[in-house]
């Protein structure tokens, strides 16, 4: 059965922020700190869904949405990230799975979409080994209330996204400038991840799949050089993150002048990690936006820059729109990694865009409309070229916090008025539903 669905996050959509009981996380911390997100927005109120979620569940039940992927709040259900846990927490998840359940709309959780508790990021966050394991007891805390009704989980949200953005380039929580010292944030992470797929299978979660932002990478010539910093920058964004959980192994990072083990904390992988890493998964949940293109480096420091996909039409995120990319992602993780790839998911596609109300109060986003339709038909194009692709989630259900960006980019298929919370349904909404129909 193909799953079709949309896909959001807790700390863009519930608000709540201090709510029964809930810890800050590291996006509490961030939005509050001047000069982090555009215009000083933060998510303590965001969609209200905390508040709205019944209104939620019934615009998904409208649309006939089959899932929806939804994230847990780490703090919301352990306070402080490990230890005592919040039962009002729980129960706000517990209802809205009985809720999906009862329109027929399967539940998709992901553990951690970037809400780190604040009080894991004082013992240093995910470059602290430590967080892996106390990753998997949360996971374990919430399969053990719910995996009786949800199958499939997801671990992870872009684990890449949130150690370059986050630890990286400090452009995201918890707002480090790490560069390349960011390294044992991948490693952490994706042990947390292999801990968790134990501690939710010990609990009898069914499907457990890691969810990774991917692109395809196109070299900006042919040239000698242009090809081998293409290679390096597919090795950070895409390898580093697919080739251990699927492959048990590290890709080579001599490129960046390192290896795992030559950074902070060495030896950061020990012995075991990668068999826990690569414990066999039933999908592999792929984001995907837009390609990149890649040149050799023009200053020191990484071995490439990026130097922009021109041609294409953008969003207003300025992200070129290249449906086929879609299709090029897919068939290349194919051939990369053959029988290794478990069935795949796409579990966030999705465009941004100006979408204002007409006088009428209709969100006409033919635009959205074009993207969706030409990004479902790259599926179907790789489905045809061999590729087990088993479900496809747009980003997102409504327009929401979108991080340093704060609510000025709006991916919708319901436009949402932040200033009354009032829900409003885009043409977008009515096609998807339309063709859910079909
Ligand atoms: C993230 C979402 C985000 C979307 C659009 C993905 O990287 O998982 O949280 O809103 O992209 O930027």
């Amino acid at each position: 059965m193909f799953l079709w669905g949309t896909a959001t996050a807790s700390y863009q959509i519930e608000g709540a922020a201090g709510e029964d009981g809930k810890g800050a996380s590291i996006w509490d911390t961030f939005t509050h700190e001047p000069g982090r997100v555009r215009d000083g927005h933060t998510g303590d109120v965001a969609c209200d869904h905390y508040h709205r979620w019944r209104e939620d569940v019934a615009l998904l039940a409208g649309l006939g949405a089959g899932a929806y992927r939804f994230s847990i709040a780490w703090p919301r259900v352990v306070p402080d990230g490990k230890g005592e846990t919040e039962p009002r927490g729980l129960d706000f998840y517990d209802r809205l799975v009985d809720a999906l359940l009862a329109e027929g709309i399967t539940p998709v959780p992901t553990l951690f979409h970037w809400d780190l508790p604040q009080a894991l990021q004082d013992l240093g966050g995910w470059m602290n080994r430590d967080i892996s394991h106390h990753f998997a007891d949360y996971a374990a805390v919430v399969a053990d209330r719910l995996a009786d009704r949800v199958e499939m989980w997801i671990t992870l949200n872009e684990p890449f996204v949130h150690m370059a953005f986050g630890y990286g380039m400090g452009v995201h929580a918890p707002g480090q400038a790490l560069l390349l010292d960011a390294l044992p944030v991948a490693h952490h992470q994706l042990l947390g991840h292999g801990l968790a797929t134990r501690a939710l299978r010990a609990a009898g979660a069914r499907q457990v799949l890691i969810t990774n932002n991917c692109t395809p990478v196109w070299p900006a010539s042919g040239s000698e050089a242009d090809l081998a910093a293409a290679d390096a920058y597919d090795t950070l964004h895409n390898r580093l993150f697919n080739d251990p959980v699927l492959l048990g192994a590290y890709p080579d990072l001599s490129a960046y002048g390192t290896t795992m083990n030559t950074v902070a904390d060495s030896p950061l992988v020990r012995d075991g990690d990668l068999a826990i890493i690569s414990a066999p998964l039933d999908g592999l949940g792929i984001n995907y936006y837009n390609p990149t293109r890649i040149g050799a480096p023009t200053e020191p420091g990484l071995p490439w820059a990026d130097v922009g996909v021109t041609g294409f039409p953008t969003t207003a995120f300025g992200w070129p729109v290249v449906p086929d990319g879609l299709r090029e992602l897919l068939t290349g993780l194919k051939e990369r990694y053959g029988d290794r790839l478990p069935p795949v998911y796409v579990t966030e596609n999705g465009c941004s865009q100006d979408d204002v109300p007409g006088p009428d109060g209709v969100v006409d986003d033919q635009g959205r409309i074009a993207f969706l339709d030409g990004h479902v038909q790259a599926v179907e194009r790789a489905a045809e070229q061999g590729v087990d692709v088993r479900g496809y989630f747009v980003w997102s259900l409504l327009d929401n916090f979108e991080w340093a960006e704060g609510y000025h980019q709006r991916f919708g298929l319901v436009h949402v008025d932040f200033e009354t919370g009032r829900r409003t349904p885009k043409a977008s909404y009515a096609w998807l539903r339309d063709r859910l129909k079909g």
